[in-house]
């Protein structure tokens, strides 16, 4: 019996399926995605990124941040990322809508940066951090990022509040400016209607778990 047909459908099915579950079922849930308009405040979200944003995602791709931090906070029944603080609630695919490139990262040396606009509200801090960050942090300087100006007479209204050798004046260049306009700009605050359907405390251990737990399996 000539089985050809047979196997070829077979193929054709198992390759059909695929493509459905894995392109289609995506493109039409996230490919038909759309800014949320709130009439209440009268703007959509989420917002278009200013240039300056734009350009500082591109600085944060080039230095490679994301080899050490994420950019998605995880439902609160899989991970621990609302009890850190890392977000009021978890990212949701319409919060990524209008980057190019996302970040999202695989690997959590430092923490998860989704959000951390909203953690850190002064831009020097942020400075700071990339200039010269505190002794015992794993987080690496990026110096490169700022120039280290004599000061001749008055100090630069640009020159930023830190510990700069004597005589000197530090200004952050076009790209530590971008990079932290990106940084702040890092805010999933705005609740969507379909964060609503996320859950946002940890699954309830069923009794069978805990007696599991309690008998040491
Ligand atoms: C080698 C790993 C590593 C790389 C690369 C790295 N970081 Fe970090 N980063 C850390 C660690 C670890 C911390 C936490 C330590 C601390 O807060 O002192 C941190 C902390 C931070 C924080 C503070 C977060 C908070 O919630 O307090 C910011 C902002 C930050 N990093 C931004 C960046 C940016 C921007 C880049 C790329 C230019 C970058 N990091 C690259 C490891 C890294």
């Amino acid at each position: 019996m000539n089985r050809g047909p047979y196997l070829f459908l077979g193929a054709f099915a198992i390759l059909a399926f695929s493509w459905t579950a894995a392109i289609l079922a995506n493109q039409l849930g996230y490919g038909a995605v759309t800014p949320h308009y709130d009439s209440l405040a009268g703007q959509a979200f989420p917002a278009k990124h200013p240039g300056i944003v734009e350009r500082g995602a591109q600085v944060y791709t080039d230095l490679g941040c994301v080899t050490c931090h994420t950019q998605q906070v995880r439902r609160a029944d899989i991970g621990s990322d609302l009890a850190r603080g890392w977000g009021e609630r978890a990212s949701v695919g319409r919060d990524y809508m209008h980057e190019s490139t996302v970040q999202l990262g695989s690997n959590r040396f430092g923490p998860d940066l989704r959000n951390v606009g909203a953690r850190i509200e002064d831009p020097n801090v942020f400075y700071q951090m990339l200039y010269a960050p505190a002794e015992d942090s794993a987080m690496p300087a990026y110096r490169f990022l700022f120039d280290e100006v004599k000061v001749v007479g008055q100090v630069s209204d640009d020159a930023l509040n830190l510990d700069a050798p004597t005589g000197y004046q530090i200004v952050p260049t076009e790209r530590a400016r971008s990079l932290v306009a990106y940084l702040a700009y890092r805010n999933d605050t705005y609740a969507y209607p379909e964060t609503n359907f996320v859950p946002t405390e940890p699954e309830a251990e069923s009794d069978d778990e805990a007696a599991e737990t309690e008998e040491g399996h």
